[in-house]
């Protein structure tokens, strides 16, 4: 069973890969973001908790989201990419603990970009309100203004795409997030992630192919 858990800092194209990738090989994406976001726009229990913390772009607490994805997880019957989780050390440990089997095909994928490209990608990203296809207004513009091309859904902005919080988003990343990656160190991939989209998907596929081989 393929898994592969895509890290790295806001706007790093973590959803545009892990999209990609769960098209190519059939798996489920994962998104704790847009997991999150649904629970706060259905008003349950979770999403009026999580909405405090997602507005001021901070981490929601561990407990919740850790709860959330042991549900899904634990629904799921074949392979994942998971994206936007584990956040921090401890989510990353427990991640662990949730799957206990061989590594053989676990694949922990790093996309390194940035500040600059950052704040470029995510101040121009739209995403449709239907299907969460994910476009930038100059790099991956829709062939019709504000719509979908996939669903022909309206596109929106999120909140958390204004200057001021990407750059908050991005601090709580240094802080919280990159030490995971010296957890990680040992069966990381580190994919440059400032280069076009189909060029990032075939360096993330190429690794993926070698780390194959030699395993
Ligand atoms: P989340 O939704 O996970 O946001 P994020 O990590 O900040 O990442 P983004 O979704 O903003 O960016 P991305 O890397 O997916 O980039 P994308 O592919 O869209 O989390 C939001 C909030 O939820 C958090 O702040 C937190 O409060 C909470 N949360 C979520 N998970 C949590 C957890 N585990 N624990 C606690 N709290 C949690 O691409 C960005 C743009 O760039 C797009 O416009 C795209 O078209 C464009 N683009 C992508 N790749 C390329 C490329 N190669 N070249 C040119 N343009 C590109």
């Amino acid at each position: 069973m393929m898994r592969i858990v895509i890290l790295g800092p806001p706007g790093a194209g973590k959803g545009t890969q892990a999209k990609s990738l769960a098209e190519k090989f059939k798996l489920t994406h994962i998104s704790t973001g847009d997991l999150l976001r649904e629970n706060v726009k259905e008003n349950t229990a979770l999403g009026l908790k999580a909405k405090e913390f997602i507005d001021k772009g901070e981490l929601v607490p561990d407990e919740l989201v850790n709860e959330m994805v042991t549900k899904k997880l634990n629904s799921l019957k074949d392979g994942f990419v998971l994206d936007g989780y584990p956040r921090n050390l401890s989510q990353a440990k427990f991640l662990d603990s949730l799957l206990k089997e061989t590594r053989r095909d676990s694949f922990i994928i790093y996309l390194d970009t940035s500040e600059k490209v950052v704040i470029e990608r995510l101040s121009g990203r739209r995403i449709c309100s239907n299907c969460q296809a994910i476009y930038h207004i100059k790099n991956m513009p829709p062939k019709k203004d504000s719509l979908c091309d996939v669903c022909r859904g309206t596109l929106y902005q999120r909140p958390d795409d204004t200057v001021e919080m990407i750059k908050k988003r991005l601090q709580v990343y240094l802080k919280e997030t990159q030490p995971i990656l010296d957890y990680y160190s040992d069966r990381i991939m580190r994919i440059s992630a400032d280069e076009p989209k189909e060029i990032v998907f075939r360096q993330i596929l190429e690794n993926i192919e070698n780390d194959l081989h030699k395993k």
